[in-house]
């Protein structure tokens, strides 16, 4: 966990930008998921992790706009929520692929054969960690641990959870969602 300190030399945005204050307008119900989870936090700068969770749930990806929109709700430096973002490998500041594909590296499903669900995934893939094949169809990414390590190694395929996942069943579940 980093822990950016906050200097008088960090101004916190007082506007989220012209793409954001365009959703802003628009209503985009996906900034309102955002603000729901702010509120239920009280605005708190503690609650930034499940703040950008719930963006990234929303958008699939955090950019400039919605990391700024954030920062603005939490009255944070834009530098800590950018810092906090960048340091967790589950938030992804590039667009998704039409598929996104989240293997778990926490420590249970890494010891169950995570890792190697990675590799494979990796090979097949082309692409290393945080990013998207060529084409525009899948998004991989890790995870630190998902919540359900009872069934460990898990993957979270388009945002469904899969358990005990092997090599092969990863590949085939990979090449299903390609069509
Ligand atoms: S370590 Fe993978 S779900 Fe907990």
């Amino acid at each position: 966990m980093p822990t950016a300190a906050v200097t008088n030399a960090e101004k916190t945005p007082k506007s989220a930008g012209p793409k954001a204050q365009k959703k802003d307008k628009g209503g985009d119900r996906r900034l309102k998921r955002i603000d729901v989870t702010m509120k239920r936090n009280q605005y708190k700068p503690d609650a930034l992790i499940e703040v950008l969770h719930a963006a990234q749930e929303a958008f699939g990806y955090l950019d400039e706009a919605v990391l700024l929109h954030v920062a603005r709700g939490l009255k944070l430096p834009l530098s800590r929520v950018y810092g906090v973002a960048t340091f967790y490998h589950l938030f992804t500041l590039k667009p998704s692929g039409a598929h996104n594909c989240v293997v778990c590296m926490g420590t249970a499903c890494y010891v169950k054969g995570g890792g190697k669900v990675m590799e494979a995934l990796q090979a097949e893939l082309g692409i290393e960690v945080g990013e998207t094949t060529p084409d525009g169809q899948v998004s991989l990414m890790a995870a630190r641990c998902l919540g359900a390590c009872g069934i460990a190694p898990a993957v979270v395929y388009d945002g469904e959870i899969a358990g005990k996942q092997q090599p092969d069943q990863a590949i085939a579940k990979i090449k299903e969602l390609q069509g």
